[in-house]
């Protein structure tokens, strides 16, 4: 099996699901560009039915794209695939993203409907976008909480129909990592046909495992993972986009490749946010303004002595310009003479003591020192 992983992004798409936080199409063509810059294999330019805005967008994002796939989202149904259809007619790689809901909650009460009806809804859905593009990719929705038996009836039967790749999400963020894991391994020792579609992770962050149940849905055989740019989406949002691609960045040990450029992920992240108007939590993995922010006094000196002592990827290999020394009450001596002499300043004991003590009487009142807290400092 191979082991590059093919990173479809759906921030235009899931993640644009966000309330308040839609693109126009000249916003998602920007984002379209900077996506190919980073390295994703897959666009999801939107839902072409939806509505008329986000059929031009898939449209036009089609034309714009040269090297990525473009993948239009639908429904089981006619109408929604003919649109998706028409919306990729210029793409140079086109792919309809198209599927049904697979849990039993999902068959009983969001479609009144039984899982042979489904079954048959499916294997129709995949033939019908196969008469339109050779790349069909179908989603069980709702994977996480289908019973195990019938997603693997539902994943043969999908494939035999012509799906490239199964995309197996769990829609409500519901599964913990060891499950993912063992579901995922069931379908790959289950499904005889599942060697000949790639089987693909799209998970939701309800209780935070998002990030943690792709990787499990990689180490059991997934070789696709649906993504967005800050993890933003629907409720709680998706996959983080820059986690997964800085796990399998610094754990060579899972031996696997991406296409993605990590230079460009701070960029993106924050064009993303810019657009859309969401700020980045500070604590953000790879992206948060925090994520290579000294504070504590031990943290600090430790940094300042050997960079690799608290930090495991360096700032620049995502994009970010260097790492912070944030001077707040808890920070200790090494921190202080170390911006002190940024500034251009070189005190060593007592005086760098004395000013230690002004410091933190500073600190206590204003939480967090800047540079010019600093000048009125030493005078
Ligand atoms: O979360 C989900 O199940 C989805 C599908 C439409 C792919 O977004
Ligand atoms: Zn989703």
């Amino acid at each position: 099996m191979s082991n590059r992983i093919q990173i479809f992004d759906t921030t235009l798409r899931d993640g644009e699901q966000v309330p308040g936080c839609q693109l126009n199409t000249e916003e998602k063509l920007q984002v379209a560009e900077q996506l190919e810059l980073l390295g994703v294999d897959i666009i999801e330019a939107g839902f072409p039915i939806s509505s008329p805005g986000d059929f031009r967008s898939v449209e036009e994002i089609a034309k714009l794209v040269k090297n990525a796939t473009v993948c239009g989202l639908t429904r089981a149904k006619k109408e929604d695939i003919d649109a998706a259809a028409a919306a990729l007619k210029h793409a140079k790689r086109p792919r309809i993203h198209t599927g049904i809901g697979s849990s039993d909650v999902h068959i009983k009460h969001k479609f009144n409907s039984t899982r042979e009806q489904i079954l048959e809804k499916g294997v129709w859905a995949v033939k019908y976008a196969k008469s339109f593009v050779e790349d069909v990719e179908f989603f069980a929705e709702d994977a996480g909480r289908a019973d195990i038996q019938f997603l693997a009836q539902l994943t043969e039967a999908v494939i035999n129909a012509g799906a490239t790749v199964v995309n197996l999400p769990d829609t409500t963020g519901y599964l913990l990592p060891h499950q993912m894991h063992q579901r995922i391994s069931y379908l790959f020792e289950n499904v005889p046909n599942i060697h000949k579609a790639i089987i693909s992770m799209h998970n939701h962050n309800d209780l935070g495992l998002a990030t943690a149940n792709t990787i499990a849905g990689i180490q059991a055989g997934a070789r696709q993972v649906e993504v967005t740019i800050n993890g933003i989406g629907e409720r709680a949002g998706n996959t983080s986009l820059e986690e997964v691609a800085m796990i399998l960045n610094v754990h060579k040990d899972l031996n696997m490749t991406t296409g993605i450029n990590p230079q460009y992920l701070y960029p993106t992240s924050q064009l993303v946010s810019n657009l859309m108007g969401i700020n980045v939590q500070p604590n953000k993995a790879v992206v948060g303004a925090n994520a290579f922010a000294h504070s504590s006094g031990i943290h600090q000196d430790g940094f300042l002595k050997h960079a690799e002592n608290y930090e495991i990827m360096r700032p620049e290999d995502v994009g970010v310009n260097s790492s912070d020394i944030i001077l707040t009450s808890r920070s200790g001596r090494a921190a202080l003479r170390h911006r002190l002499q940024l500034l251009g300043f070189q005190f060593e004991k007592p005086d760098l003591d004395k000013i230690y003590t002004r410091f933190l009487l500073m600190a206590d009142e204003r939480k967090r020192l800047e540079d010019a807290d600093l000048l009125e400092l030493v005078g």
